[in-house]
């Protein structure tokens, strides 16, 4: 004889691997304090439309209170022969309130309450999520602003291109997490709606008022159609996609800091309490956090695809495989939080070497584009301006010399459009200053950015 909550039409007991294998109780009894909001709302419904006595709902109320206070305490013991989280609040329950309890599921289904618990839980996640980005960008944004002057070389290729400000740099990142925020908030629209009340696949038999719910738990409108309500998964799908793309923007940043604090860059020290040794050498400064960061962005990636996976073939409605979406899902919601976390801590203890930047500039021709523009403002074609900067360059280069290290003469062998204040017209703060164009590295531009980013942060 099975003794478990659906054991009636069982007559041999569960396999002790099977128990094992079908318990999801390790991983979803984060959820207990969903999962009770979820009972609590749903009683006080059946309350409210006769389905229950109102004494009823109010010792289960009481009771489902009281579980959740030894849950907090880790009084409840957790085991797989209760297989999820709903099962143990449910036992529980019973424990504390007597046999009254077995009234509460009435009118719902694990299906739509699982599918509550996990939109419950998913929505203050993302709020939180969305607050510690902002709090990430506030950092980002602090740094950029004492760097409002400070050079550094641009790269493409990882080659260097052309001088930009460090702030600016730093706010390209801003402008990614800007839109990691905007996603997840847009996603929030599609988190914040309400599947109780549509019991396992086709809607209830009892009275259910889902509006009743829906307004009790706070949620913004109520799901539309029973059988899409416990099947859907796409809010997972779409937030794990959401983070991974987010992950890929910290592991971009990731590879940058990892670059420029080696001793080939030298353009920022991260602080001792932010980087780690060696066993064996005792030189080493290592940046693991942002190496871990980098990596862990792998995990995100493969938890979307797992997910992906998983869902990809399954039959209207429910199916057991979809159990398997908690372990990506509170993964991804654990790694992102942990790796905001950490850089927002870490970005107030980097030490930036602006004059290593500044001397980076000096290197690699830099101003060749420049000088380009020089004789495009004279009247030449910008392609035969390309070409006789290229001419110009291969001979510095030749001559182990920087373009604005070349006499007046040595230019002018290239055209004779070239007078004196070429000089100042390619040297590195002039380069800066002229690139007013909407979004560039000018100077004005940048301070204005800084300005509306730290607007925009309330900073
Ligand atoms: N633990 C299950 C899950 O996470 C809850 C729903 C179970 N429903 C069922 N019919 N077995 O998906």
């Amino acid at each position: 004889m099975s003794e478990k909550l659906w054991g009636g039409r069982f007559s041999e007991s569960t396999d002790a691997l099977v128990e094992k294998f079908n318990a999801s109780i390790d991983v979803d009894k984060r959820l207990y304090n969903a999962d009770i909001q979820g009972s609590i709302a749903h009683l006080k419904m059946m309350a409210n439309e006769g389905i229950v006595t109102d004494e009823e709902a109010d010792t289960l109320v009481k009771g489902l209170e009281t579980v959740r206070g030894k849950i907090d305490r880790n009084e409840v013991e957790f085991t797989d022969t209760l297989e999820d989280i709903h099962m143990h609040v449910e036992d529980a329950l019973g424990k504390v309130s007597g046999k009254v309890a077995r009234k509460l599921h009435t009118g719902r289904s694990r299906n739509d309450q699982i599918a509550l618990d996990v939109r419950i839980y998913l929505k203050e996640e993302t709020l939180t999520i969305i607050k510690m980005l902002k709090d990430f960008q506030a950092a980002l944004v602090t740094l950029a602003s004492a760097h409002k002057k400070t050079v550094m070389p641009g790269y493409t290729h990882l080659q260097r291109a052309q001088p930009v400000l460090f702030a600016h740099h730093l706010l390209a990142y801003y402008e990614m997490f800007k839109r990691d925020i905007q996603r997840f908030e847009d996603s929030l629209k599609r988190v914040d709606v309400m599947p109780l009340g549509t019991a396992a696949l086709a809607g209830t038999t009892f009275p259910v008022n889902r509006q009743f719910t829906c307004d009790t738990l706070g949620f913004a409108r109520v799901s539309e159609n029973s059988i899409d309500s416990v099947s859907d998964r796409d809010f997972t799908m779409e937030f794990i996609s959401h983070a991974s793309i987010c992950m890929i923007h910290l592991s971009r940043l990731s590879e940058e800091l990892i670059l420029w604090s080696s001793s080939e860059f030298s353009f920022i020290t991260i602080s001792d309490a932010f980087t780690t040794g060696s066993s064996i050498m005792p030189q080493k400064k290592n940046p693991d956090v942002a190496e871990l960061v980098r990596g862990k962005t792998g995990r995100v990636v493969g938890n979307l695809v797992a997910i992906l996976t998983t869902m990809k073939s399954l039959p209207m409605a429910y199916n057991k495989d979809m159990q398997e979406d908690k372990e990506p899902l509170f993964d991804t919601v654990d790694t992102l939080k942990i790796c905001t976390e950490v850089y927002t801590r870490m970005f107030a203890n980097i030490e930036v070497h602006t004059e290593t930047m500044r001397n980076a500039c000096k290197q690699g021709f830099l101003n060749a584009t420049d000088f380009a523009d020089y004789l495009v403002n004279r009247g030449m074609p910008f392609r035969e301006a390309h070409a006789v900067a290229g001419k110009a360059v291969a001979f510095a280069i030749s001559q182990d010399l920087a373009l604005e290290e070349l006499s007046l003469e040595q230019m002018r062998s290239f055209s004779d459009l070239i007078e004196d204040e070429i000089f100042d017209f390619i040297s590195l703060d002039q380069m800066i200053s002229r690139r007013i164009s909407y979004g560039g590295t000018g100077y004005e531009n940048v301070a204005a950015a800084v300005d509306a980013a730290k607007k925009e942060l309330n900073l």
